[in-house]
């Protein structure tokens, strides 16, 4: 797809269709709508305040014969200016593309508007069709006739253009890297396995520039990995831990920061011998979100280049019941030297999280760790799928990561982690039980993860509820969502250049 600009009027420019976004608080005589109202006099009248009245979503094509270069002109509602956020463009555009590739139209032209800041508003365009064209169909025969949008023309003012190229860049990488993460989540389990997910890492570290290492069950076994190997055992398929590495070209200083993502990459869980209900467990093929998010992440961090070391880990499991599975009541030995009683064969995420969350601190280096994890029913029930659950034991820390899922678009809400949870995680035989009772799922899933970071500063995101869409949207394909991707990029960035929390 190429993306390129127009500064002219952009009754001029030349496309399939022209998309202008229409506020609540419009008239035809605002200045974004009038110069369109002049030109096709009797035509905007007749959908504005009826078909079209800016609220957010709708939708009105006018064909335009003569008054405009483009052939159709699309008018997207965006809702009151004062939201007319980069999220909010990102959406609206992402739906202006799905409208326009429905038609099967391959040229669009967006007008862009609001008080954003150009570069920001173009990089929030760019992702946005990139996301909203993403086909989860993997497998499905392509149909002969369809078409996809071949050039994407932002209209702009000619002060802006020297910014609006940088922004375009960046939205396309972040749009890109969501994709990817997207396309490891739809994966089914039968091909995406853990090994399988490695080598997807593998093939993307050498095209960026990335170094990856990938420990398989020997290497697990030497260094004792004793709750991700345990969660692997009752499948064939051998678990995985998967590094990637992203370092600056400047020299590491003494003291400088070292941020590690952490993701949970369950390629399929089952519950293993406290086995899930059939219901949708199909869906549990998305139970490696996390670490998908972590891949995609550090695909857009290899090509943004922020002045700071990433460590993308993820760990690879398939949680399976067979006569080789772990079994309630079990004893683990973690990495970090803790022994885990499980209650649970199906509180399996924490368990592959607490060793890859100790090695990133003890071997890695990590001065602060995020991980994602799609981790707890109980943050669907407390959050549904709207927001990812955040946690964390430094509130400045907290702080950052809440900035830049804000920053980036993608919405969180911080549940607490009170010292008093932790009773429930109490074993009579080991140092810490995986399960706790009925209540605050996500916290004391959580809190049981804490107990692995110790004093790194940390932010854990539960995003079982948001990894997934279960209907198509305006703006979104249901299935796999990407979630989390935008938010760690964006939060290395920030880190880059705060140099610290
Ligand atoms: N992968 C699930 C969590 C999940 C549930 C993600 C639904 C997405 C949608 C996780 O491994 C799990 O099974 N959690 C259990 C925890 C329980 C055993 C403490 C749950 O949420 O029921
Ligand atoms: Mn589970
Ligand atoms: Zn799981």
């Amino acid at each position: 797809m190429n993306f390129e600009t127009w500064t002219r009027d952009p009754r001029t420019v030349s496309a399939d269709a022209l998309a202008v976004f229409v506020f609540e608080e419009d008239s035809l005589t605002s200045p974004a709508l009038s110069p369109f109202d002049e030109a096709l006099p009797d035509l905007l009248s007749s959908v504005f305040g009826t078909e079209i009245r800016g609220k957010v979503g709708e939708v009105a094509v006018i064909h335009t014969p003569n008054g405009l270069s483009a052939k159709r002109l699309i008018l997207i509602g965006a809702g009151p200016s004062a939201q007319f956020n980069a999220r909010a463009l990102r959406q609206r555009s992402a739906q202006a593309a799905r409208v326009t590739v429905k038609k099967g139209l391959t040229t669009l032209a967006i007008a862009l508007r609001g008080e954003l800041e150009p570069a920001v508003a173009a990089a929030a365009a760019a992702d946005g069709i990139l996301t909203g064209l993403y086909d989860p169909a993997l497998y499905r025969k392509p149909k002969d006739d369809v078409k996809t949008i071949e050039t994407v023309t932002l209209c702009i003012a000619p002060s802006d253009e020297a910014a609006v190229r940088p922004g375009i860049d960046r939205g396309v990488i972040l749009g890109e890297a969501v994709n990817f993460a997207r396309t490891l989540a739809q994966e089914p389990s039968n091909k995406l396995t853990p090994l399988e997910m490695a080598r997807r890492a593998q093939a993307m570290a050498e095209r960026e520039g990335l170094t990856c290492s990938v420990f398989g069950r020997d290497q697990l076994t030497e260094l004792g990995m004793g709750a991700l190997l345990a969660v692997g055992q009752g499948s064939a398929q051998e678990p995985q831990l998967i590094r990637l590495s992203y370092r600056p070209a400047a020299e590491a200083a003494p003291g400088d920061i070292r941020l590690a993502l952490v993701g949970k990459g369950i390629t399929f869980d089952t519950g293993g011998i406290c086995i899930k209900p059939r219901d949708a467990m199909w869906e549990m093929k998305y139970d490696m979100s996390g670490g998908a998010a972590v891949i995609g992440a550090m695909q857009a961090i290899a090509r943004l280049k922020p002045p700071i070391a990433v460590d993308g880990y993820v760990a690879a499991a398939e949680n399976m019941p067979s006569a080789t599975s772990y079994k309630p009541g079990d004893v683990l030995h973690a990495y970090s030297g803790k022994t885990i009683e499980v209650i649970d064969t199906d509180a399996e995420g924490r368990l592959v999280l607490c060793d890859a969350l100790a090695y990133a601190r003890k071997d890695g280096g990590a001065t602060h760790i995020v991980d994602l994890a799609t981790l707890t029913g109980a943050v669907m029930v407390a959050l549904g799928q709207e927001r990812a659950g955040l946690m964390g034991t430094e509130p400045a820390f907290i702080e950052s990561v809440a900035q830049a899922a804000s920053a980036a678009g993608e919405k969180v809400w911080q549940l607490p982690l009170d010292e008093e949870y932790g009773e429930l995680m109490k074993s009579d035989i080991a140092d810490i039980k995986n399960l706790g009772n009925r209540y605050a799922g996500s916290i004391t899933a959580a809190w049981f993860l804490r107990e692995f970071v110790e004093d790194t500063p940390w932010v854990h995101l539960d995003i079982a509820g948001v990894a997934w869409l279960d209907g198509d949207k305006a703006d979104l394909a249901k299935g796999p969502t990407g979630f989390g991707v935008r938010t760690i990029v964006q939060l290395a960035e920030q880190m880059a250049v705060g140099k610290s929390d």
